[in-house]
């Protein structure tokens, strides 16, 4: 192999070294100020030898770099016999081109060799048992939302949301739930000084999502709700889904009404028997109460259903003028409902204390692995 080491004196005979040797890889790239020389074999194997991506980097700035042996190279072909230059510059833009692609591929490698070693380090064995992994659950509250949700979408409801520090045209007056109604003794919360205060039900989603769109509306609210309550079937908070659909004037019936809960009701408990019962709701008219043949006992009697065979479940109704009036809205009808999750997921999962829900309790979840 030839190690060039000329000095810029014998530039002409560099010059003839490069014509004649490029193809042989004896090509003599860099014509250094000390007269020393490495020829395009030898940068192929310095290029070779290189472990890490930081020497292949060197290199580059040693050959491509500004003050590099190929800017050395160009610069000193001006000084060669102009009929010899472009010659001279073609072998040239070849040894750039090969230094190059070396360069490029060398680089490749070894940077997939160290994104190998760099995975080999911090990847996680997923073969590897761990005695410390648990199974989690997901909370049965979280669970049977899920499952009511997932049933209404499926309808095509839409699902809402709406801020759980609520005011009082939202929470009551808009329901149709005035500053002197009785009704609002049953549902006491937890008050602000600037006459705002924790929703004490999901309904006021209702109005706003009325007020916020146009009819028709197709659409549930799932939510955490808040109480002044506290007992083995009660807890300051806990979780609704309200439901409303609006149309045109005569379109929406209580039999729409009756069909939809009845199929839902099914679909959460099973084979059960369905009841509508006459009920008040300040926000509806007529009202109704909705009871399932208890799941425990199927309609015999039980300590559960406090012997009436009956388990309440939810409240529905044919939605009143006056919350149509309060958001605005003229020739329309619809219905709308509510349910307490916390009560459903007692049912589903026998749950004796609702409280149990909320005290954060491992081993209740452990339940529902
Ligand atoms: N908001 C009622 C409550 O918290 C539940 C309810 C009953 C909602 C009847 C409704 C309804 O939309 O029609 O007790």
């Amino acid at each position: 192999m030839a190690v060039a080491k000329y000095s810029l004196s014998t530039w002409a005979f560099c010059r003839r070294k490069l014509s004649v040797s490029v193809g042989d890889g004896l090509l003599l790239i860099t014509v250094s100020c000390k007269c020393k020389g490495t020829t395009l074999t030898e940068w192929i194997e310095k290029i070779e030898n290189c472990d890490s991506v930081a020497a292949i980097e060197e290199i580059r700035i040693a050959v491509f770099g500004k003050k590099g042996v190929l800017a050395k190279a160009f610069a000193e072909m001006k000084t060669a016999a102009n009929e010899e230059k472009a010659g001279i510059a073609k072998e040239l833009n070849e040894v750039k081109a090969k230094l190059n692609s070396a360069l490029n591929e060398k680089k490749i490698v070894l940077e997939t060799e160290a994104l190998k070693v760099a995975m080999q380090a911090e990847g996680i064995d997923v073969s590897l048992f761990s005695p410390l992994s648990e199974r989690g659950a997901t909370h049965p509250v979280m669970d049977t939302m899920d499952r009511v949700v997932e049933y209404f979408s499926n309808l095509n409801f839409s699902v809402e949301t709406g801020p759980m520090v609520e005011d009082d045209f939202h929470n009551f007056e808009a329901l149709n739930l005035p500053k002197y109604h009785p009704a609002r003794d049953m549902q006491d919360t937890f008050y602000f000084k600037d006459e705002t205060l924790l929703r004490t039900h999901t309904s006021p989603v209702q109005i706003r999502t009325m007020m916020n769109t146009k009819p028709p509306i197709r659409m549930i609210a799932p939510g955490s709700v808040f109480r002044r309550d506290f007992d083995i079937t009660h807890t300051p908070m806990f979780h609704q889904v309200e439901g409303l659909l609006v149309d045109e004037k005569g379109k929406v019936s209580f039999a729409n009404l009756k069909f939809i809960l009845e199929g839902f009701l099914h679909h959460m408990f099973g084979d059960v028997e369905v009841r509508f019962r006459p009920s008040f709701f300040p926000f509806t008219e007529p009202s109704a109460e909705v009871d399932i043949s208890c799941i425990f006992c199927e309609g015999k009697g039980c300590r559960v259903c406090s012997k009436t065979g009956w388990l309440e479940v939810l409240g529905c109704g044919i939605v009143d003028p006056n919350v149509f009036k309060a958001v605005g809205y003229k020739e329309v009808s619809g219905y709308a409902f509510g349910l307490g999750i916390e009560r459903f997921a007692m049912l589903i999962h026998q749950i004796p204390d609702l409280r149990s829900l909320f005290e954060g309790d491992v081993r209740l979840l452990e339940q529902f692995r």
